[in-house]
């Protein structure tokens, strides 16, 4: 085969490369045409696309194509168009499977159980100094919070009560709520104070009746001098798959049938959504998990037949998530804080016992935030290095 064969229609091209898989990389007309990298077509200033589709033919068609060093030159409709060959390798799109398994993980996704810490707990964990001033340090924390779901924060000042938002806008923002912009968590084993109670608080999402809902929470210990109460986190993206591996029926009927979610625990609130306990994308990635026994309403949209299916599925789901397998738990000390993906990793806490103040403040933020900083730290580093 030449380097370059073109479709007799002038619809596909496949390129000969030295790193192609089976040797060769292909693409469409259409696809090349409006991911064309010349200034008709995307500003140069800012990366944005200055045609619409509709200004683009339904039908373009390559005339030629050629190889030039590095470059792949193809005249589509009578004008030229250049794309370097290692843009054309990073946007690939002819080895996506045609049928992906349901609830496959993207490759930056991996998955953890008990074991969470004595595996992972130097990749999660940062010294807040560090995490604040040092951007290595931060960019590799934050790509560990996108493989685990969990980062965990040690060292700051037990009276610091704003060190939860120092760490928040050093990759995003907070995402104020009803809640306010920082709420807190206040357990004071006191008996003429019953306010706040010490019970257990079984693993959950937070949230899960707002839409859209937070994508990251994070918690900061204040005080802890009360026994127990230690944290317990656990994979639900781990949970998932075990499920699916078990029951395949029951993680089908969980990702297929909403659920309802409903909040309106003070005067002014009334939130309530509808959705599925483990969302798949389109294309069958597994990207959510939602689970909260305190926030779940009655569920109304599953059919009348299938109630006792998707409840013992709900069930099954719910001791994977309540097991000594997945459950890791950690005691956060004053001038610790925890931040999960709302998305995946669920939280909890054991019982409150004996006397003592347990104080921890939480806020919320997202992870497209997160996500850019991330990438523009990756950026940064590669240009300089
Ligand atoms: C919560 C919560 C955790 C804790 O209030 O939703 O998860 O450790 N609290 O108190
Ligand atoms: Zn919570």
């Amino acid at each position: 085969m030449s380097a370059i064969t073109i479709s007799q229609d002038g619809g596909e091209i496949a390129v000969k490369i030295a790193d192609g898989g089976d040797g060769c990389l292909r693409c469409h007309a259409q696809w090349l045409r409006d991911n064309a990298l010349d200034e008709g077509t995307r500003s140069s200033q800012n990366g944005q696309k200055v045609i619409a589709l509709l200004d683009q033919p339904e039908q373009p068609r390559i005339e030629q194509a050629e190889l030039s060093g590095q470059e792949l030159v193809v005249v589509i409709d009578g004008s030229d168009y250049r794309f370097p060959l290692t843009w054309l390798v990073a946007h690939r799109y002819d080895q996506v499977a045609a049928d992906q398994a349901q609830g496959w993980l993207a490759l930056e996704r991996s998955p953890w159980q008990r074991d969470l810490l004595s595996a992972h707990g130097s990749d999660i964990t940062v010294g807040y100094d560090e995490l604040l001033t040092n951007d290595r340090c931060l960019l590799g924390w934050l790509s560990s919070f996108r493989r685990y779901g969990i980062g965990i924060v040690q060292g700051f000042a037990a009276d610091d009560s704003e060190a939860i938002v120092k760490v928040a806008e050093r990759f995003g923002y907070i995402r104020s709520t009803n809640y306010g912009k920082v709420f807190d968590v206040k357990t004071e084993l006191n008996p003429t104070n019953l306010a706040f109670t010490g019970l257990g608080l079984e693993v959950h999402t937070d949230n899960p009746y707002r839409d859209p809902v937070p994508t990251i929470q994070l918690l900061a210990c204040m005080a802890n001098s009360a026994e127990g109460g230690d944290s317990i986190v656990a994979d639900g993206f781990a949970a998932a798959k075990l499920l699916q591996e078990n029951d395949p029926e029951g993680f089908q009927l969980l990702s297929e049938y909403p659920v309802d979610f409903c909040y309106a625990g003070s005067e002014d609130v009334d939130l309530r959504c509808q959705k599925p306990i483990i969302e798949l994308a389109p294309d069958g990635e597994l990207i959510g998990v939602r689970f909260n026994n305190r926030s779940s309403a009655p569920i109304t949209r599953v059919p009348f037949a299938k109630m006792p299916q998707f409840y013992r599925a709900l069930r099954q789901f719910a001791t994977l998530l309540n097991s000594e397998k997945l459950q890791a738990s950690f005691k956060l000390a004053a001038g610790e804080l925890f931040m999960v993906d709302n998305r995946r990793v669920l939280h909890g806490r054991a019982e409150v016992l004996g006397a003592g103040n347990r104080w921890l403040r939480g806020c919320y933020a997202d992870v497209d935030a997160l996500e850019s900083r991330q990438r523009v730290l990756t950026r940064q580093f590669a240009d300089n290095s």
